[in-house]
């Protein structure tokens, strides 16, 4: 699985219980300082079950009620927010992120064999007011977080999100189907929401992420500092060709699933120094 979603599990435990739990809950599942999870790797689901069931054990909340606070905190993050920002840039609302999430996840797949997010089947209900039918059949059967995730994506532009499971794989069903309505929520501000500066920075961070995706190699990858002399070579200059920058519109991409690497692919001889990059082409749906 995803090291973002190990990430922030870890940052909504500190987020919601404090410091001082995070540390006892890193101690009780043998992690150490030096190995803190990364966004850039992959690791194996039995960790996160693991930790959600020490978690629960630590806080006394039933797993059900954590996965699904996460859920939505897995979403709204500020950290979710920076590294998916191709992909909740192009949404106006929650029903449209909602359903361009299986093109997305589906997308994010071609970046690692480990990495397999939910694929999900639509219907459209109608209303008033209008709603999806979310088809869910991830055989890690986390529709507690499924659930949080449509509060978090309705929080995330200022909706409310009227969700309804009709059926359950923990009940034994074939797939958990959830109803799933966004209404206005006047009062609330949302949490995505960029004033016209930060949109400004936006489209140069966008701008600079494409021209990445376009000197990148289909295979075998590039060293940042190839990435950057091919950059060069293209008439960028100046900010366009700050590592830092070039680094994170790799980063930009490979959260909506347009490029990978050796760190994510767990190549062994994989180090930050001698890390390679490469693009990735449109997966079938
Ligand atoms: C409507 C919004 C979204 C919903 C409902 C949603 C739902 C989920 C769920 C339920 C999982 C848990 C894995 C599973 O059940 O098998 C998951 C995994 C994941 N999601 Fe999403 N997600 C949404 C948006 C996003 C966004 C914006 C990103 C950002 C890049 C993202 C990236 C991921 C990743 C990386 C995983 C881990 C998959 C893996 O490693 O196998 N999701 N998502």
């Amino acid at each position: 699985m995803h090291g973002l979603v190990f990430v922030t599990w870890e940052k909504y435990l500190e987020a919601r219980f404090g410091a001082d739990m995070l540390y006892r809950y890193r101690n009780a599942v043998g992690e150490g300082v030096y190995d803190a999870p990364l966004v850039n790797r992959v690791y194996d689901d039995s960790m996160l079950l693991a930790g959600v069931a020490e978690a629960s054990r630590l806080t006394r909340m039933p797993a059900r009620s954590l996965l699904y606070e996460y859920g939505s905190y897995f979403i709204t993050n500020g950290l979710t927010r920076r590294q998916c920002a191709y992909l909740l840039s192009q949404a106006r609302n929650g029903r449209d992120l909602l359903l361009a999430m299986r093109a997305a996840h589906r997308q994010m797949s071609e970046t690692s064999t480990a990495v397999t997010p939910p694929l999900f089947e639509y219907e459209a209900v109608s209303g008033p007011p209008d709603g999806l039918a979310v088809h869910y059949d991830s055989p890690r059967k986390l529709c507690s977080l499924l659930h949080g995730a449509f509060e978090g994506t309705a929080r995330l532009f200022g909706e409310q999100a009227l969700v309804h499971e009709t059926q359950c794989m923990l009940q034994g069903a074939p797939e958990c189907i959830f109803i799933v309505r966004f209404i206005p929520a006047p009062d609330s501000m949302p949490a995505g929401q960029m004033d016209d500066a930060q949109r400004e920075r936006w489209q140069t961070r966008r701008a600079l992420a494409d021209l990445v995706y376009s000197v990148l190699p289909d295979q075998d990858g590039m060293t940042l500092q190839e990435v950057q002399e091919r950059l060069r070579q293209r008439g960028a200059e100046g900010n366009q060709l700050r590592p830092f920058l070039i680094l994170e519109a790799i980063t930009l991409l490979h959260h909506a699933g347009w490029t990978t690497s050796t760190a994510i692919t767990n190549d062994p001889a994989d180090e930050l120094g001698n890390r390679r990059y490469w693009r990735l082409q449109p997966a079938d749906s």
